[in-house]
């Protein structure tokens, strides 16, 4: 039996998704992408959709899993269940009016949205947000290229999907309001059968190995004796850090796990310490 996973063919989530699969370890041939393919040495086959696609799929059980974006579910509203955030393809769903509105939009606020055309291809998260607000607009759906719309007098302003806002610099466009944050998730059917989940559960379980340790690296290094305590506080690893005892009287090694984001700032302090012959080695996967 086969776990099956609705995967997006191409796009902003695909990238991260083969990513997170190769290195938890499941092997997908790559060179024939035709529409499904089991992985070589692990139950689990993976069925390449169109993004809109993926929650009607799980919805219906065509697919058991899928991984989308959390934009892309809320939207749908089908029958499916959040498994798991998987803290990628992070990104916002906002409104952005041209550059040359802004003053006047500072002056209304989202009332400036009255009576406005909207352009979009999430017409069903947008249409909760301006309801909620009290708002009319002519909601107007197009499925891409979105932000090219007020250049071309196709609509005053879009709501769309924000990343790094290049999109909408390029398109002299200003994100005004966000509307909802979205991260890459993965959706369930609502009856997965017992053989499938304990497919799903291991599955999970590589993730969050390789989610544990992304950003960390492990590190070794010597410290005088009396210096043990207090690097110790600052590299508290994952219970407490190995310390070893050095041939070279009054030193030890002491070896533990550090968070990237902190690593300069943590080194610089244990070098104050009198840390010496600091190596810093990559982790591929990290079982809490
Ligand atoms: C989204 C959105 C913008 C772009 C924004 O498109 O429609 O075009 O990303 O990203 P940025 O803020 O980093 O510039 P996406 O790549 O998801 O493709 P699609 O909307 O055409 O499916
Ligand atoms: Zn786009």
């Amino acid at each position: 039996m086969l776990l099956r996973i609705a995967v997006q063919a191409k796009g902003r989530l695909f990238d991260e998704t083969m990513t997170m699969l190769s290195e938890s370890s499941i092997k997908i041939e790559s060179s024939k992408r035709t529409l499904l393919v089991p992985a070589k040495n692990f139950p689990v086959e993976i069925l390449y959709l169109r993004d809109d696609d993926i929650p009607q799929a799980v919805a219906s059980g065509i697919a058991d899993v899928g991984i989308v974006g959390e934009n892309e579910y809320e939207e749908r509203q089908e029958e499916a269940d959040i498994i798991k955030r998987l803290d990628f393809s992070k990104c916002r769903i906002s409104l952005a009016i041209p550059n040359a509105k802004v003053p006047e939009y500072d002056q209304m606020g989202l009332k400036w949205f009255d009576g406005k055309k909207i352009a979009t291809s999430y017409p069903g998260i947008l249409k909760k947000f301006l309801d909620k607000n009290g708002i009319k607009s002519d909601i107007h759906v197009i499925t891409g290229s979105v932000e090219i719309a007020p250049g071309i007098g196709l609509a005053d302003c879009i709501f769309d999907i924000v990343s790094s806002g290049s999109t909408l610099v390029s398109n002299n466009l200003k994100e005004v309001e966000i509307v909802m944050k979205s991260e890459a998730v993965l959706i369930g059917n609502k009856n997965i059968c017992a053989e499938k989940k304990e497919i799903l559960n291991e599955l999970l379980f590589r993730f969050d190995s390789y989610k544990n340790a992304e950003g960390k690296k492990y590190v070794v290094l010597n410290i005088p004796n009396d210096k043990i305590a207090a690097a110790t506080e600052l590299l508290p690893g994952m219970k407490a850090p190995t310390v070893t005892k050095l041939e070279t009287e009054g030193w030890s090694s002491l070896a533990s796990v550090l968070e990237e984001k902190h690593f300069w700032e943590i080194i610089g302090k244990l070098k104050q310490l009198g840390a010496e012959g600091i190596l810093v080695m990559p982790i591929e996967k990290m079982i809490l």
